[in-house]
């Protein structure tokens, strides 16, 4: 009899990418560990072994490291000096590189400029005279945001008037970076994954934002053709240009025919949730994939599909639609302890389903 090498997966964190991660995982028959500081983290109740730690602890990540074959992350912002140090020893596939260039929104569209992706205009700012300086430069209305660790609209403030200029003192104490405001007509995203020769690109989402947090991501994007196979090719482009592998996803401002890059993320990305049911074959198990080495798979879009985000304040309602039969409509709920508004609890896919077919028929089920 023939034995099998079963790969380990190691995953820097457990939310719900992480156990999203975890169920593409186990399809392609690869075990999975997971770290998170959370006891009862999501992707814990799923994955093979864990490991309850901070994201800091070094000893931990190294054991992480030493009980998998082949290490990601879903957490954005674990310290760079200890993930350079454990890359030398351990397979941690897409290395630090685009975590780097992501963790700090300066870094970032310095980084994507560089690349030939155009980005509003922007300036670093440190303290109350700097602010005042680039606000002169950039004009009104613009955005302040900080440097590092935003998140869901956390973190970040449009400035409309002198009178703002108050309000955002409080972001001040730490490094930012005020950014032109760009009165978009809708924002989209692309999802790509890199094997180093061969980058796929999921189709491209339109994304609704509420709050500052994601809302709606409607596939395809109603977008002119040649506009959308633009921003797909020039995000091909820039991974190969950045030599990033694994998965990025860029989040895009568009305005007339204008694309400018925001923000990137070498992670799955909420507005790819979509594509576990939506295309012919998903973020997470794509990343997979690349992970175990295998060659990856061109999606394809099986219909049109919109995602719904599910926070706290929706999740009954999502339980609601889980108990009733509607074929086509997928619930996920991440099983998060504690449920609270504004925090993302799960998400439901439409699948064979426009923008307009949702409004009509299922907006109203989810809080306005
Ligand atoms: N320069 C900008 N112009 C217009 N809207 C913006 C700008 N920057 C951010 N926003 C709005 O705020 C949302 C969140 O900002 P983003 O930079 O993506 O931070 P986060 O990390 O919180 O997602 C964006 O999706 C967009 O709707
Ligand atoms: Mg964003």
């Amino acid at each position: 009899m023939e034995k099998q090498q079963v790969k380990t997966i190691g995953i820097i964190g457990g939310g719900q990418l992480g156990l999203m991660i975890v169920e593409q995982a186990r399809l392609l028959g690869a075990r999975t560990v997971c770290l998170d500081p959370a006891e009862d983290a999501p992707a814990f109740r799923l994955c093979d072994e864990h490991i309850v730690a901070r994201f800091d602890d070094p000893a931990a990540l190294e054991e992480l490291c030493r009980r998998s074959d082949v290490v990601t992350y879903e957490f954005e912002n674990v310290p760079g000096d200890l993930l350079v140090a454990l890359e030398r020893k351990y397979n941690i596939k897409q290395g630090f590189r685009p975590l780097f260039d992501s963790q700090d929104r300066l870094r970032e569209k310095n980084n994507a400029r560089e690349h030939g992706l155009p980005t509003p205009d922007f300036e670093a700012v440190d303290d109350a005279e700097s602010l005042r300086r680039a606000v002169a430069r950039i004009g009104f209305p613009c955005v302040l945001k900080t440097r590092t660790l935003g998140y869901d609209g956390h973190g970040q403030a449009v400035l409309r008037s002198e009178a703002d200029l108050e309000r955002a003192g409080e972001l001040l104490a730490v490094p930012c970076i005020l950014e032109e405001f760009i009165p978009f007509d809708f924002e989209a995203s692309v999802v790509a994954v890199s094997d180093g020769g061969q980058v796929v690109c999921f189709p491209v989402g339109r994304n609704i934002h509420r709050e500052g947090i994601l809302d709606l991501c409607i596939v395809p994007a109603e977008m002119p053709e040649a506009l959308r196979d633009r921003m797909t090719e020039r995000t091909r482009r820039f991974m190969r240009d950045c030599g990033y592998r694994g998965i990025l996803a860029i989040e895009y401002f568009v305005k007339g025919d204008e694309i400018y890059f925001n923000e990137m993320a070498p992670r799955p990305h909420n507005s790819g949730h979509w594509t576990i049911e939506g295309a012919t074959t998903n973020q997470f198990r794509e990343l997979c994939r690349y992970l175990l080495d295998m060659p990856l798979e061109e999606p394809r879009l099986v219909a049109p599909t919109v995602m719904k985000n599910i926070l706290g304040q929706d999740l009954e309602a999502a339980e609601a639609l889980a108990r009733e039969e509607h074929p086509d409509v997928y619930v996920h709920v991440y099983g998060k302890t504690v449920s609270k508004p504004k925090r993302k609890m799960g998400h439901v896919t439409f699948v064979g389903m426009t923008g307009e077919e949702y409004a009509a028929r299922w907006a109203d089920r989810f809080v306005k």
